[in-house]
């Protein structure tokens, strides 16, 4: 067990940590709404009172404002959780240590499942799509220098921190954009990997394993997964080899495959999870394990 020393950052943290920018958060919530079961589109319309083609899209960023509107401030935990772990030599995530009695992203999921699947409420929706996309950026999933807050590095010239970095400056450079249009369009193409024969059709089928028995479980399976990242992509040479530097080169190219799958994965598992709680089934969740074959 250690110590958290890290006990002077919670104040910064809870007012710099920051998420998947808009086309972040919207492009996961494009993409779940591509998959999602009929009924699930209608239950989330009927729940947000919107019945255009935006219905999730368009709210799937209102919890990054929620948390600095007077009253919001207590679900800035709910963003991330703070894994103490020691990249990049290793990477994890552990409920006991991480999530604090404030609560955290993973608690947070649990909460507004249970939430969800009982009171049908546009809050509880609100949260279920933004933390489904906050979960899987990387540094969501990490305590080391305030989740990348505290590393400072150069995206195409401009001053970025790590974690915005990845939250936004990757995502702007990759699609061109910052609208919800730019992320309808990253969404569709994202989608062509995972219908059909795209390239992420095979292992998509292989992204959701969870079920609402048991929401700890499943979300704690997002975050170690994402977690790993932090290890393999993120600071992958440690922050010393980073610190200050110009990422728009190898780093950059790097981290494009990494943001493109996470936000396809996030897609998905969202599109399970609402057909979850909406239907009580999802055909997202891969054929059942084949017992041995007969002899
Ligand atoms: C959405 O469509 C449903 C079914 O057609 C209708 O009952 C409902 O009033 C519509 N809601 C809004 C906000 O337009
Ligand atoms: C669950 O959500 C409610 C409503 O936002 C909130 O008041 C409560 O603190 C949350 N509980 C946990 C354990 O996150
Ligand atoms: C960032 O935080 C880490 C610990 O998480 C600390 O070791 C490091 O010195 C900090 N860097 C800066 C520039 O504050
Ligand atoms: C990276 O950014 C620098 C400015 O810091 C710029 O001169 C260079 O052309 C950029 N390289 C690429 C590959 O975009
Ligand atoms: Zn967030």
């Amino acid at each position: 067990m250690r110590v958290t020393p890290l006990i002077a950052v919670a104040g910064f943290l809870a007012q710099h940590v920051i998420a998947w920018g808009t086309v972040g958060h919207a492009t996961v919530a494009y993409i779940a709404s591509g998959l999602m079961k009929p009924e699930t589109a209608d239950y989330c319309k009927s729940v947000l009172g919107d019945n255009s083609s935006d219905f999730i899209g368009a709210i799937a960023s209102w919890a990054d404002s929620y948390r600095y509107e007077p009253g919001g401030g207590f679900s800035s935990v709910f963003h991330y959780i703070d894994a103490i772990d020691n990249p990049p030599y290793s990477c994890d995530v552990d409920f006991e240590r991480d999530c604090t009695e404030e609560g955290c992203i993973v608690s947070a999921i649990m909460n507004y499942t249970d939430i969800q699947r009982t009171q049908h409420e546009p809050m509880s929706l609100k949260w279920i799509v933004h933390f489904l996309g906050d979960i899987h950026q990387p540094l969501h999933d990490e305590n080391y220098g305030a989740g990348g807050n505290n590393i400072s590095v150069l995206v195409d010239g401009e001053k970025w921190n790590l974690h915005a970095a990845w939250d936004t400056a990757f995502i702007t450079k990759m699609t061109g954009g910052k609208d919800l249009a730019t992320a309808k369009t990253f969404s569709e193409m994202l989608l062509t990997r995972i219908k059909g024969h795209g390239v992420y059709a095979a292992q998509a089928r292989k992204w959701f394993r969870g079920s609402l028995k048991d929401t700890k479980a499943a979300a704690m399976g997002w975050a170690t997964e994402t977690n790993d990242l932090v290890c393999s992509h993120v600071l992958p040479q440690g922050p010393i080899a980073i610190e200050g530097k110009e990422l728009n080169g190898t780093y950059y190219q790097e981290a494009v495959p990494v943001l493109e799958e996470q936000m396809a994965k996030a897609g998905w598992r969202l599109a399970a999870w609402l057909d979850l709680i909406a239907t009580g089934s999802t055909p997202l969740g891969g054929a059942p394990c084949k017992g041995p074959k007969k002899a």
